[in-house]
């Protein structure tokens, strides 16, 4: 596992490239299972998640390369409906291979995901919407297997599960008649997907926060370029703000960022915006936000939680916090808690802002919390280690290039 040292106390200041959504990619590519022809997907971010969809692209049979940020793929070769466990159990979102899968073959078979740092991650959602459509389930010893003739229905999800609603958006593109899905994710990189699956051929159709979904569609892979991302956007400007940094972000707008451009503004940054940029200027202390409730979009984005706790450690006054969507994503705390900050957890997490922190030897157990730790050793004075760097590059590409442009002074350890 690789280490980050950083020396903190630097303003980020600046101007970098947001990449392509990570989050929207990888149901990209899992969908490309599902068609025909050769598929070219611009804004591919280079990082370990999106190299697993290649591989598992590959092991179904067909061809995908991914090179400087683009993906092509010939799926002409696909031949098997069965994910593999290796690389599959590597990352959970592999399960959205499912969907295309199911339509192609009408059959798919994975094998159970087990828990995972924020919780138990179930997926009865998911078998939820595929019995809906009309195919049957079973498990035998930890293998789940989906078979039957796909027809459309309506599905009303207790709980809009992004996976869950990207998996029946793309089965049952093939299913026989409507599917309309009430109470879906309407996460920007779910509306990002449709509009993928649509320029592939697909007929979908966002109503009165229902998804609609025309079946019986042969689906063929069309060049497309993916959303611009929004988690990693918010984790930069995030740090430059509590850095009392200055920074500039081409590639993405502000309505791409929603609630996070206004939780910026109370902390008291100056944001403003062009076509296709951001730039944010921090101010001497950040203001503390009395409550921020953690839920689906248009909420705001659990991805952002971690990033968001650490920025508040330091904001002048108390800040609560609290997280419904993942209720295990807390890991982050006792962490922060080593740079100096104060939080407590009682029903969310409780903040009252540190003036300063310092530099600390601290762990990433996940992505997000692991990016969150790195901001904090950016803006904490002295020097800090962050160890399992490696989850953070599972979803940042470039990352410790992207800092040091900043003008962070952060170097990566590979052990
Ligand atoms: C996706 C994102 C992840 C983000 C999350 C929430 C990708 C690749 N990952 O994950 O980065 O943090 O959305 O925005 O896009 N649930 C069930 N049953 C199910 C499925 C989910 O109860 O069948 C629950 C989960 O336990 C969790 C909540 O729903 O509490 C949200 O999960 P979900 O929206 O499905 O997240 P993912 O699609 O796994």
């Amino acid at each position: 596992m690789a280490e980050i040292k950083i020396s903190g106390g630097r303003r980020l200041r600046g101007e970098i490239t947001v990449s392509g959504a990570k989050n929207a990619v990888l149901p990209e590519l899992a969908a490309l299972a599902g068609m025909n022809g050769t598929g070219v997907i611009y804004n591919c971010p280079d990082i370990t998640d999106i190299k697993t969809s290649v591989d598992i692209i590959r092991y179904l049979g067909g061809k995908a390369e991914l090179s400087k940020g683009t993906l092509y793929a010939d799926l002409n070769g696909i031949n098997s409906y069965e994910i593999p466990s290796e690389p599959g159990c590597k990352m959970r979102s592999s399960i959205t291979f499912c969907g295309g899968l199911l339509g192609r073959f009408g059959e798919t078979v994975f094998s159970k995901p087990g828990g995972c740092i924020l919780g138990e991650r179930p997926i009865d959602l998911h078998l939820y919407g595929f019995k809906a459509l009309g195919a049957e389930t079973e498990e035998t010893e930890g293998l789940i297997r989906v078979k039957g003739r796909l027809k459309g229905t309506k599905i009303n999800l207790r709980y809009p599960s992004v996976g869950a609603t990207q998996n029946i958006i793309i089965a049952a593109c093939y299913a026989k008649g409507q599917t309309v899905i009430e109470n879906p994710s309407l996460e920007p990189e779910t509306l990002d997907l449709i509009k993928f699956l649509n320029t592939c051929g697909a007929g979908i159709k966002v109503k009165n926060s229902c998804i609609y979904i025309e079946g019986e569609r042969t689906l063929k892979s069309k060049p497309y370029c993916t959303m611009p991302d929004r988690i990693e956007a918010g984790t930069y400007l995030f740090g430059a703000a509590m850095t009392g940094g200055k920074i500039s972000l081409r590639g993405i707008s502000p309505t791409e960022l929603g609630i996070v451009w206004d939780i910026l503004r109370k902390t008291g940054c100056e944001l403003k915006y062009g076509r296709d940029y951001i730039s944010l200027k921090s101010i001497e202390r950040l203001k503390a936000i009395d409550e921020i409730v953690v839920k689906p979009y248009p909420g705001f984005p659990t991805d952002l939680q971690p990033q968001l706790t650490a920025m508040l450690s330091i904001a002048k006054g108390k800040s609560i916090i609290k997280e419904t969507v993942f209720e295990g994503r807390n890991r982050h705390i006792s962490q922060l808690l080593k740079f100096g900050a104060d939080i407590e957890e009682n029903k969310g997490f409780i903040i009252t802002g540190t003036k300063k922190l310092k530099g600390a030897d601290v762990t990433a157990f996940d992505l997000r919390g692991g990016a969150a730790l790195c901001m904090t050793a950016l803006a904490a004075e002295g020097e800090s280690r962050i160890k399992n760097a490696d989850y953070i590059f599972r979803g940042y590409k470039n990352f410790g290039e992207k800092i040091s442009d900043l003008g962070g002074e952060i170097s990566i350890i590979n052990n």
